[in-house]
């Protein structure tokens, strides 16, 4: 059983929650790395992931991706070549699998690891891959970057960014400081609102069969799953009014002011499963010297409870200090948002503080993870 699967099992049979986390505890921690990072290494290209866990499946899609950058920043570098060459390029990166993926869904822990809290439609997980196109700026491909078509999972010469998306320009900072690249990552999105339940298991699906290469080394979607302060059954309140922004508000905390808007009567929860920040992170993220995580949470003022567990349980700050290093890119709420009562303003100064001193670099901001 995969995770995802063990995870999605919770919520058909709530009963059995903790005979799915007694599953996933038995996973191994996998292999540690066998070589130190090169540091050295300047031009993107060039980065060469040490060699751990990977099975042949993986260095494949790890070959294919290097090679394209490769010729991708000598087209860029060619005085003679267009923008067109560059995006035609693009487009031919990502092609579809023929024959099946011989690879079984596999959930060791990572040595690279991206753990999404509020995955939405699965965005931000396009933007992490985006962030790794290097910008191009001589012909005119760093303002608006590329967007990989969520549909398709390709990318066309059609399909932009708009100039200056924060998760793109932070993620691109990230995997410069850290010497990475997005295929190299797992993926872990959590995500509660059961309306995008459908979408997010076949871009999973789709993500890890149907491409080649992969451009993360691995998807999933902890579906109808929030992160919380606790692990066991919660609920979500829903944002049933902002439609055009995917149901953004969507949160923990029934006073947040679109759960309100959405109906001053009775407001419309779903029943889902609550996971730790600290769950999530033993399950899916190597406590190894040289690894790295990278925490995205946009969880509309469930992040205070979620952080709050995070710093009280250590596993955080026990990670940070085995040197894996811990980038959180923080979405905040205010308490104009998520009511008064939900805002504790000294005891999350406390935390973000603490988090800090162990080494977690936090980047905070009111439209962090957009
Ligand atoms: C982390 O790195 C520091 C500095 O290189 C080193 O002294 C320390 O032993 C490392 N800790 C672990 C747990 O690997």
């Amino acid at each position: 059983m995969t995770l995802a699967g063990s995870l999605r099992a919770y919520v058909a049979t709530l009963g059995v929650f903790f005979v799915a986390l007694h599953t996933l505890t038995q996973f191994g921690t996998g292999p540690s790395p066998t070589s130190a990072k090169s540091r050295h290494l300047s031009l993107q290209h060039d980065k060469q992931e040490p060699k751990s866990s990977q099975g042949q499946h993986d260095d494949e899609s790890i070959e294919k991706m290097r090679s394209w950058r490769n010729q991708y920043q000598q087209l860029c570098q060619d005085e003679r070549s267009t923008k067109e060459d560059l995006l035609r390029s693009l487009s031919e990166l990502l092609q579809p699998r023929t024959g099946a993926s011989s690879e079984p869904n596999n959930d060791e822990p990572c040595k690279y690891t991206i753990l999404d809290f509020g995955a939405n439609v699965g965005d931000s997980l396009g933007k992490f891959i985006d962030s790794g196109i290097e910008p191009c700026p001589g012909k005119d491909l760093d303002k608006n970057p590329p967007r990989l078509d969520l549909d398709t999972i390709r990318y066309s010469n059609d399909n932009f960014h708009k100039r200056g998306n924060p998760l793109i320009r932070s993620s691109r900072s990230i995997w410069k400081q850290v010497e990475s690249l997005p295929e190299w990552y797992c993926y872990y999105g959590v995500e509660g609102n059961p309306r995008f339940t459908p979408r997010l298991l076949s871009l999973e699906e789709r993500f890890n069969h149907d491409v080649l290469p992969q451009p993360m080394r691995r998807v999933r979607f902890l579906t109808q799953t929030v992160g919380a302060g606790k692990d066991g059954p919660t609920k979500i309140y829903l944002d049933t009014v902002n439609e055009a922004q995917n149901f953004w508000g969507s949160s923990i905390l029934p006073a947040h002011k679109d759960v309100v808007k959405s109906d001053g009567s009775v407001q419309a929860a779903a029943s889902v499963e609550g996971i730790t920040l600290s769950t999530l992170l033993l399950k899916t993220a190597q406590k190894v010297e040289g690894g790295h995580v990278l925490i995205k949470m946009d969880i509309e003022g469930g992040e205070y409870a979620v952080l709050d567990e995070a710093y009280q349980r250590g596993v955080l700050c026990d990670y940070a200090q085995s040197n894996v290093t811990i980038h959180l890119i923080l979405e905040t709420h205010r308490p104009d948002v998520i009511g008064e009562s939900n805002f504790d303003l000294e005891k999350w100064r406390n935390v973000k503080q603490s988090l800090r001193d162990c080494g977690v670099i936090l980047q905070t901001g009111r439209d962090a993870g957009r």
